[in-house]
């Protein structure tokens, strides 16, 4: 069978590790189901992403919506990032992580009032618009505080991220930015706004891509927006260029950093603006994987089923997007393989996490790896079918920290009351 491997999770003598520690280890000590992330794979991407723009102002916000840990939130800001936040809950997380506002961005397409204002009275780098309306409202509430408002305008530039439908953003038909035919206008009525500091524009236009051409052909849209703008006196500071940069599930084979790089760099010199980015997925997918064990081994007709204990609440992307995440045994030592769905617990057979895989024979109490499951895992994690929310394990070298203990019967009822 196709085994995935990369620097920090490999095989020796048959025993998927994660840096210097055998995962088995970690599911003999804190039970299953269990997210495991290797810090050091977090540490190496940033740095890898932070080199291949050096020649260039830029600053990466990391789009902690893939995985809002506070050590993760924090390890990156340790680094020198600022943190994307898109709601007052991610923006308490980043804070609580230790994150100086002033390195905070927030974003989303729907802001309620009191998000705005914890914004606005935390001075917060920027705060990305998406409609007239909304900056109408941004205004509104600066005044009110007596503050200037720095925002961005995140614009739709009407381009095909080829793409799963569900996470594609960029596309005129998507709810997200002003759409590219009225930015120049609405970015002209903004700048005449009292408590209004229009300082950048900004673009979102999917996730999980990986082809270089649609991020070539958003930027020139938007740079040719920013010299337009600036020839009506308004000049921009910053272009944000978003996340969105695919990675590796299966063999996508997608585009490195340093390619982009090397693909945007003359668009942008065209502009002064400093480049600003919001990697999520590229960060942190492949530094994880969720560690589930084997229930049941069985058969209906001629269908064979391996149940685990992890599902669908633990890892929703298989279920909602048919995402394709490798599943693996963690001891390999058995090479003869069948082909095999493996599914959760839940009562849906939409509770999946593979189908038609081709794994080692399994027996129950053996442990799988189901890869990739850094990003976009834990944080779309419920509790369907009252199962308590899975623990998180950060692993440095050889040792490992605890960074989010499975959550408790108690805790899951903590806010109900008997009436
Ligand atoms: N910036 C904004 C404004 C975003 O909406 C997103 C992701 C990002 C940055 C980070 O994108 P990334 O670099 O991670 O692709 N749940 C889906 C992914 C939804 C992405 C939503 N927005 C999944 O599991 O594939």
């Amino acid at each position: 069978m196709k085994l995935f491997q990369s620097e920090h999770f490999t095989y020796r003598d048959n025993r998927l590790f994660c840096e210097n520690l055998p995962i088995d280890k970690i599911a003999k000590d804190i039970e299953t189901p269990v997210y495991v992330y290797s810090k050091n794979y977090m540490k190496e991407r940033y740095i890898q992403f932070d080199n291949a723009f050096k020649d260039i102002k830029h600053k990466i916000f990391y789009a902690c919506k893939a995985n809002y840990n506070i050590n993760v939130i924090k390890l990156f800001n340790d680094l020198g990032a600022g943190i994307d936040v898109n709601s007052a809950g991610e923006f308490y997380r980043a804070i609580k992580a230790g994150v100086d506002p002033k390195n905070l961005i927030f974003s989303g397409v729907g802001k309620t009032s009191k998000e705005i204002k914890l914004a606005l009275e935390n001075n917060i780098f920027i705060i990305k618009a998406e409609s007239f309306e909304e900056i109408e409202l941004i205004n509104k509430i600066a005044g009110k505080l007596n503050k200037v408002a720095p925002i961005a305008i995140r614009v739709n530039p009407n381009v095909n991220p080829l793409t799963h439908p569900y996470i594609s953003t960029g596309l005129a038909e998507n709810k997200f930015g002003v759409d590219e035919t009225i930015a120049e206008e609405i970015f002209i009525n903004a700048s005449q706004l009292q408590n209004i500091n229009l300082l950048g524009i900004d673009m979102h236009i999917g996730s999980q891509i990986t082809k270089i051409e649609p991020y070539v052909e958003a930027t020139q849209k938007l740079v040719e927006l920013v010299k337009t703008l600036s020839t009506k006196g308004i000049n921009l500071s910053h272009i944000d260029l978003g996340g969105g940069i695919g990675v590796n599930y299966d063999d996508e084979k997608p585009f490195t950093p340093k390619e982009l790089s090397e693909a945007l760099l003359p668009i942008l010199a065209e502009t002064n603006c400093e480049v600003l980015f919001e990697p999520g997925r590229w960060l942190v997918a492949n530094a994880g994987c969720f560690v589930t064990e084997v229930l049941f081994v069985k058969k209906n007709l001629e269908k064979n089923f391996l149940v685990v204990d992890g599902a669908m609440n633990d890892l929703l992307r298989p279920s909602i997007y048919s995402a394709y995440h490798h599943i693996q045994p963690i001891d390999i030592s058995n090479r003869e393989s069948f082909v095999t769905d493996i599914v959760g617990p839940i009562c849906e057979s939409g509770d999946f996490l593979g189908k038609k895989r081709e794994i080692n024979k399994c027996n129950s109490g053996d442990l799988l790896a189901v890869m990739s499951a850094g990003a976009y895992g834990m944080v779309m994690s419920s509790n369907y079918n009252a199962r308590r929310r899975p623990a998180e394990v950060l692993v440095d070298g050889s040792n490992y920290s605890i960074i989010r203990k499975r959550e408790t019967l108690e805790q899951m009822i903590q806010n109900e009351e008997l009436v």
